[in-house]
């Protein structure tokens, strides 16, 4: 009782301190770019300008989306939708099929007619993903696969084991939560709450690919096929694209 008491004071303390912090520290949320004439950009560009966990990453997950024309994209993690709403434009304009995975019912996640969802553990559901692309008529190679889910390194391990070999031979794999701490920065300087996974995600890419990387800082690098690109802001997130074969 006496604990959970100290825990809300505690919080409501950090709380204080991040809204002293951005007041006086953080500049104004960024916009990200200019929309020209593309209805879907300026949406994203909009819905970027309220800060969450995600807010920095909205636009560059919708120009590396666009930039490898997807026919099929698997988002692993939907909670309120906030990658969602990318997806399902980058889906739109390339007229590709949206697949949302979640262990949770997040079917109030998307109003996009063609989007599909399906409530399951995601690395159960990679067993079964070949049997749902046969049923739906749909390639069973994805061109863009999102994984944003527990952040834990023994779940996140089996979900590259499970889902890389289903990513098409010129295809991209976007991690978020590469750079998990106490508290998390965005571009804008501003800070907010998040939570220390022990490095569950960047450790598990470090596994896989048998090395070691400082994901505090941003950094490229090239190993077992693919290019690595890691941001740490807003978490962190990393992208992997397959490199030609030699
Ligand atoms: C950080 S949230 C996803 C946020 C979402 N991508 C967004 O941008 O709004 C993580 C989500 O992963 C889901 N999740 C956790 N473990 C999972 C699992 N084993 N299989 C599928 N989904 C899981 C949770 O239910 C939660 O909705």
């Amino acid at each position: 009782m006496k604990s959970n008491w100290l825990g809300k004071i505690k919080l409501k303390a950090l709380l204080v301190y991040r809204d002293l912090f951005n007041a006086l520290r953080a500049r104004r949320p960024q916009a990200g770019g200019y929309p020209g004439n593309l209805p879907e950009l300026r949406e994203i560009i909009a819905h970027g300008a309220r800060r969450t966990d995600f807010s920095d990453h909205l636009v560059p997950i919708f120009t590396e989306g666009m930039s490898c024309r997807p026919r099929l994209i698997v988002e692993l993690g939907t909670r309120g939708g906030e990658s969602t709403f990318v997806f399902e434009r980058v889906a739109r304009l390339c007229g590709a099929v949206l697949l949302s995975v979640d262990i949770e019912d997040c079917l109030q996640a998307s109003a996009y007619p063609a989007w599909n969802f399906v409530k399951s553990d995601d690395v159960a559901f990679a067993g079964q993903f070949k049997a749902w692309c046969r049923k739906k008529r749909i390639q069973p190679e994805i061109d863009l696969l999102f994984i944003d889910t527990s952040h834990l390194y023994e779940h996140t391990c089996a979900e590259i084991k499970a889902w890389l070999p289903h990513v098409a031979p010129a295809g991209k794999v976007i991690f978020h939560d590469t750079n998990m701490q106490y508290f998390y920065r965005r571009a804008d300087g501003s800070l907010d709450i998040g939570w220390d996974n022990q490095r569950g995600v960047i450790r598990a890419l470090e596994e896989h690919f048998g090395c070691r990387w400082d994901e505090t800082r941003p950094f490229v690098d090239a190993r077992g096929g693919w290019l690595i690109r890691h941001w740490p802001n807003c978490s962190g997130l990393t992208i992997l694209d397959r490199l030609p074969a030699a």
